[in-house]
């Protein structure tokens, strides 16, 4: 492994098991080997296009919403106290154009990256599920299922103007109509949905309680945190242990965080470093789900 590559942020000694990379205008491609269960710390849109192609078993992306919401402060429409939402610079496109642009470099790349069997998952909810779906389509990707996340804690319409919203939805494709040989373990598909038949409808709560990640203030460290349980139902319907999965837009690294308990291997990728840090934290205390199986 190229030792310039490799960089532990961090001066104080961490027992993380993680490793993270940092991205640099000079280097030109990564190795397999060298990126399994690192995180790089980058734009995605410029790392994908150094990895090797067709590594990849499986893909999650949880991109960013263009919530587009309003730059005045929200109130709640019975008490006024104002609502917290998704403002962070991260999601903020100029247009629908440019967020359509960043969909579509990023998905064009997934597929040069992905195994000629992988499966990938895209979650989102309504502000942008249908461009991204559109865009999809476009690509060739051919759509095996849009899971239905219901959640039994959403966030209330603080304004009391329309329906509270209390559903995502996980776009879950391969790269083409002729892929038939993808990962489906359908006894967990049957155990996680609702009914007896397996549906696509999860219902689960949000990330909430001690797994919420916090800063020494009290302030959630990142504003869209997913659940473990969440990416456990995603990693075991469509991956097998030892499978390597790929999350380009890592957040707080739920994805790597939930794949190295079952057995799995990631690489993740990161743009703001103080993400990356907490993602490094985090790993220092293994999440143990096998028990649970
Ligand atoms: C919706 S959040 C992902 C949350 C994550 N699933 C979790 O559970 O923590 C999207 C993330 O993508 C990152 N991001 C956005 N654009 C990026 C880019 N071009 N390259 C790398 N990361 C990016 C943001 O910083 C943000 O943390």
């Amino acid at each position: 492994m190229p030792s310039d590559k490799v960089k532990m942020l961090f001066e104080k000694k961490t027992k993380s098991i993680v490793k993270v990379l940092e991205d640099k205008e000079d280097i030109n491609k990564y190795e397999r080997d060298e990126i399994i269960n690192a995180i790089i710390l980058g734009d995605a849109l410029k790392i994908l296009k150094k990895l090797p192609p067709k590594i990849f078993d499986m893909v999650f992306i949880d991109p960013p919403y263009f919530l587009q919401l309003p730059k005045k402060t929200l109130r709640r429409w019975k008490v006024k106290t104002v609502v917290e939402g998704v403002y962070d610079d991260w999601d903020k496109f100029s247009s629908f154009e440019e967020y359509d642009n960043f969909i579509q470099s990023l998905l064009l790349e997934i597929k040069r990256v992905m195994k000629d069997n992988a499966t990938v998952w895209v979650i989102a909810t309504y502000h942008s599920i249908f461009r991204i779906g559109k865009i999809m389509q476009d690509l060739g990707f051919w759509i095996l299922n849009d899971v239905i996340w219901v959640k039994t804690n959403p966030m209330p319409n603080w304004l009391g103007v329309r329906f509270t919203n209390a559903t995502e939805t996980l776009i879950w494709a391969v790269k083409d109509k002729s892929v038939k040989n993808y990962t489906f373990n359908r006894e967990y598909a049957k155990e996680f949905g609702m009914g007896k038949v397996g549906s696509n409808v999860w219902v689960l709560p949000i990330c909430s309680g001690r797994e919420r990640l916090k800063d020494e203030k009290g302030k959630k460290v990142h504003s869209t945190q997913k659940p473990i349980e969440l990416l456990k139902r995603v990693i075991l319907t469509s991956t097998k242990e030892g499978d390597l999965i790929l999350d380009p837009l890592a957040g707080v690294g739920t994805t790597g965080y939930v794949a190295h308990a079952l057995n799995r291997n990631f690489v993740m990728i990161e743009k703001n470093p103080e993400y990356v840090k907490w993602i490094q934290k985090r790993f220092e205390k293994p999440l143990n789900l096998r028990g649970k199986l």
